[in-house]
């Protein structure tokens, strides 16, 4: 089975989405080693423990990106991680973390990339006027929001929306996107050729 770590800095509940799925069967040949996060009270990091997952909690307030990046990596490699998950991680990753684990970091984004990457992306989408919204699952490189695109959901932006509104309706999109997109990578059968990620 591939072992997972997941980050995350908040709710959770992409968390809870993945972890739902391999308990129910639809997310199959992985397993969840550990949830890591850089907040100590992130209500997902809570609901990591009450599924009797192991976390661990490293504090990045006043620490330098590198030295806690190390921290994270160290985790990681203890954990025998396969495969990091983003799932609401709010801090940039140095560039040491990711050429740690190269090819093997996905992130979600609640935004059709290449549009509003950054923070507050469903905000962005409502302020600059688009018609439609959605999520990216993507592959992390050294650029931020940047990584070859392994699937995308849309959603519309209806009149009456405002960031509340909107942010549900993708968030729905994400707890489907995201596990589907762990089964795709894990599957093996898809490969990135031209920053393509396609059935090979
Ligand atoms: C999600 O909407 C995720 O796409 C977004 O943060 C939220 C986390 O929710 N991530 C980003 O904006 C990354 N730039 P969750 O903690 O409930 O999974």
């Amino acid at each position: 089975k591939a072992r997972l770590g997941v980050l995350l800095s908040g709710r959770g509940s992409n968390f809870i989405a993945i972890a739902d799925a391999i308990a129910k069967g639809s997310l199959t040949g992985c397993e969840i080693a550990v949830v890591l996060s850089n907040i100590a009270d992130a209500p997902g990091l809570a609901a990591a423990q009450e599924r009797g997952l192991a976390t661990e909690a490293y504090v990045s307030k006043g620490v330098p990106r590198a030295e806690h990046d190390a921290r994270m990596i160290a985790a990681l490699n203890a954990h025998e991680i396969d495969l990091v998950i983003l799932a609401g991680y709010m801090r940039v990753l140095s560039p040491d973390f990711i050429r740690a684990f190269p090819d093997r970091i996905l992130n979600i984004h609640p935004s059709l990339l290449p549009s509003f990457p950054g923070l507050d992306a469903q905000k962005q989408a409502l302020d600059y006027g688009a018609k439609v919204a959605g999520c990216t699952v993507h592959f992390v490189d050294e650029a931020v929001d940047h990584g070859v695109i392994i699937l995308q959901r849309v959603v519309p932006v209806e009149d009456a929306d405002d960031e509340t509104s909107l942010s549900a309706r993708i968030l729905e999109q994400e707890h489907q996107a995201y596990p589907e997109a762990i089964a795709r990578v894990l599957s093996g059968r898809y490969r990135t050729e031209d920053r393509r990620y396609r059935l090979s």
